[in-house]
């Protein structure tokens, strides 16, 4: 059986990249146009061209208030990654494993009920509705970089919350270590649950200090606006200093426990996938370097790569959680 892995770059280029810049933003304009419900007939003519990008995208969603983030670092300067690209160059598995699969597929998820229920080693597990978790705490934008283990990045304004909120309010024992986030497995909705590239449900997992330092988000929107199912609707993780992976999508269980969790990838290829999964430019993955990275979007498909950062550039806000640790054994 061939390893399972998550490296696919440059199999599918993405719409910016592959249609020409004038045809792109004119493009832009029609979908701007058709936002004001002006474009229908020049729409039209458009169908079958950019079917993929058109009929995925999911449209008006939901406004989610959100005040600039006070928690240092968290706001990025660079440029963000077109909303275009970030909801349809996604890696979500349980839809298909190319990254146009998901937009094209997810629309399936039900979203609604749904409920996260936090469990194992707290003083108050408990079942919590979306719409509670939504109110639990301000809604803040934060602008992050994020790095894909493949060694594509993106920047991305998020919309949620700090983890540590949520964790707080449920008062983890003093036995609790780590804390697992168990993501949705439905079978008559998830076609990708078929393949058996991963064992499902995928899994994450975070060290306890991981999960309530002040970075960690559990995020319910991006742009401003609810997720879009491809990006891990209703409620997901984004870990800005860890490769994009341990970003857990739909999330549906949220368990502390005194062991390291089994993550999902790390199961499949322990050699490649370690449990810390910090992106660190010194250490390669085993069949490729973790050196340089693709800005999404920004740059054509021959341009020069960027170095990587140490901790993705977050090496000030979270370098000692790591003190003393060997970074290259624990990966
Ligand atoms: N969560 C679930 N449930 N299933 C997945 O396949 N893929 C991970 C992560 N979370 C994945 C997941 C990987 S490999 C990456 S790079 C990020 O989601 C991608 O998030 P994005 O599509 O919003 O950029």
């Amino acid at each position: 059986m061939p390893i399972p892995s998550c490296h696919r770059e440059f199999q599918h280029p993405i719409a910016s990249e592959i249609t020409p810049r004038a045809v792109y933003e004119e493009r832009r304009e029609l979908l701007r146009l058709w936002a004001a419900g002006a474009a229908g007939a020049t729409l039209a003519a458009w169908a079958g061209r950019e079917a993929l990008a058109e009929a995925t995208r999911p449209g008006k969603l939901a406004a989610l208030p959100g005040g600039a983030s006070a928690v240092a670092g968290a706001m990025s300067l660079e440029k963000p990654t077109s909303y275009q690209d970030a909801s349809t160059y996604n890696n979500f598995y349980e839809f298909g494993t190319d990254k146009a699969d998901p937009a094209r597929n997810a629309h399936t998820l039900k979203t609604t009920p749904w409920t996260v229920e936090v469990e194992g080693l707290v003083k108050k597990p408990g079942k919590h509705g979306i719409e509670d978790l939504l109110r639990l705490s301000a809604q803040e934008e934060r602008i992050y970089r994020m790095r894909c283990v493949e060694g594509w990045s993106m920047v991305i304004p998020w919309v949620g919350y700090s983890l540590a909120e949520l964790i707080r309010r449920v008062e983890p024992l003093g036995s609790a270590k780590y804390v697992e986030f168990v993501t949705l497995a439905d079978k008559a909705r998830m076609p990708g649950l078929g393949s058996r590239v991963l064992d499902w449900p995928y899994v994450e997992g975070l060290r306890l200090d991981e999960a309530m330092h002040p970075l960690t988000l559990l995020a319910f929107g991006m742009y401003g606006e609810l997720l879009p199912n491809q990006n891990g609707a209703p409620v997901r993780l984004v870990v800005p200093w860890k490769y994009g992976f341990k970003s857990a999508k739909s999330i549906v269980k949220i368990r502390f426990t005194e062991k390291e969790p089994a993550t999902a990838w790390n199961k499949a290829a322990p050699q490649e996938y370690g449990f810390y999964s910090n992106v660190n430019p010194m250490v390669d993955h085993p069949r490729w370097s973790q050196a340089t990275e693709r800005r999404i979007g920004e740059d054509g498909l021959f341009a020069k790569k960027r170095k990587s950062l140490m901790f993705n550039g977050y090496e000030a806000q979270v370098g000692q959680l790591y003190a003393g640790m060997d970074l290259k054994k624990l990966f």
